[in-house]
């Protein structure tokens, strides 16, 4: 077998700290499971820009293209927030998300047993809690032309345009009915097809892509405000999620919260398949880079490691091994470690983000 490639870049703020965790985790895989990786690292974000003046030079941008998968840290900062638009932390991730042509975005939001009592909801609400989202990444108003602030007689006026073609609701679609066929086999489609035109065409072309190819999945459309409403009343009633970009991420916000820690979610970004047949891919936490708490050993590792067993599964075809490194954070969780962002109020033993990690790889030996 060749060995596969990952590029790890850290990003800033708390990036760097949880990433070194999980090259922890990736050396036990080496060392243990025989699991071994050509992993190389790169700048992304403000620090790209600290060292190269852009978010993202066109060699990382070359290296993502070419690497099997893509493991990002966080990106962005105060320190960047008067830099023009274009030069901006995020605009290297967003370059990323585009170029590599990355339009279905899986965001699950699972509550942990140990954290049920975690959540700002009631422990029976999320008890169990496993859901899904699909967040199209690539389109919509994060992309949409014309965009900008121009000026109109002696007023500013700020544009951004809401854009979906057929074939990208169709694509991403697939992605959520494909993955509800693995799990609970319900799809709900989330927009605003009572005030968007956008959102009419993207209720028709999910309904088209149901009837002619997945009728045997369960699909359901619901406004995206009483989307947003139903999942803190009753989130159990949802499996897979499908929603726009602008719409996920805040639905992807909202669910994650459910859990109980932002600290705990990954996601991966999943583009068309590559030569490999595996999809071109990038995984990332669901948390940002948390600059008040860098560099003081406070963050979590949990999402970004997690998002690492993501990529085992979807790019490494690793379903095991990924499995297994679920069950290691399900281990030290249940054992009462807890970083900063999960000391509440059921107590538990406060751990910094080296100890989390560690904790984490003595239970995949002992396992
Ligand atoms: C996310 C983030 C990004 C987004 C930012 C950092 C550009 O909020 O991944 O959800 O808005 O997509
Ligand atoms: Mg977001």
């Amino acid at each position: 077998m060749t060995t596969q490639s990952l590029l790890i870049l850290p990003g800033d703020g708390i990036g760097p700290e949880v990433m070194t965790e999980v090259r922890k985790v990736i050396g036990w895989f080496g060392e243990n499971a025989g699991l071994s990786f050509d992993v190389s690292e790169d700048l992304v974000g403000g620090a790209a820009y600290d060292a190269h003046g852009t978010p993202l030079t066109d060699a990382t941008m070359a290296r993502a293209q070419e690497a099997d998968a893509v493991l990002l840290g966080a990106v962005g900062g105060p320190k960047y927030d008067d830099l023009d638009f274009s030069l901006k932390p995020e605009r290297g991730l967003l370059r990323l998300r585009k170029e590599m042509d990355l339009y279905a975005n899986l965001r699950p939001a699972q509550c942990f047993d140990a954290l049920a009592d975690f959540s700002s909801l009631k422990p029976d609400v999320v008890g169990g809690l496993d859901i899904m989202i699909v967040r199209e990444l690539t389109s919509g108003v994060y992309f949409g032309e014309p965009r900008g602030i121009i000026k109109e007689g002696n007023e500013r006026v700020g544009i951004n345009t809401q854009r979906y073609t057929e074939s990208e609701i169709a694509r991403v679609a697939r992605s959520a009915f494909e993955l509800a066929r693995k799990r609970d086999n319900k799809v709900c489609s989330m927009e605003k097809a009572n005030v968007m035109e956008s959102g009419v065409l993207w209720r028709d072309v999910v309904t088209e892509v149901h009837a002619a190819e997945y009728p045997d999945v369960e699909l359901s459309h619901m406004y995206a405000d009483a989307g947003a409403m139903q999942l803190t009343r009753w989130p159990k009633q949802f499996d897979v999620i499908v929603t726009d970009n602008l719409f996920g991420d805040l639905l992807s916000d909202l669910a994650a919260m459910l859990t109980g820690s932002l600290g705990m979610l990954p996601s991966a970004s999943l583009g068309a398949p590559m030569a490999n047949g595996r999809p071109k891919a990038l995984y990332e936490p669901v948390h940002g880079s948390a600059p008040d708490i860098a560099g003081q050993g406070k963050a979590n590792p949990i999402a970004c490691i997690l998002s690492f067993a993501m990529a085992l599964r979807y790019s490494f075809d690793q379903g095991d091994a990924a499995t297994k490194l679920e069950q290691a954070v399900e281990a030290v969780l249940a054992d009462g470690l807890r970083t900063a962002d999960l000391m509440g109020p059921t107590g538990g033993t406060p751990v910094s983000t080296s100890e989390m990690g560690d904790a984490v790889v003595a239970k995949l030996s002992l396992g």
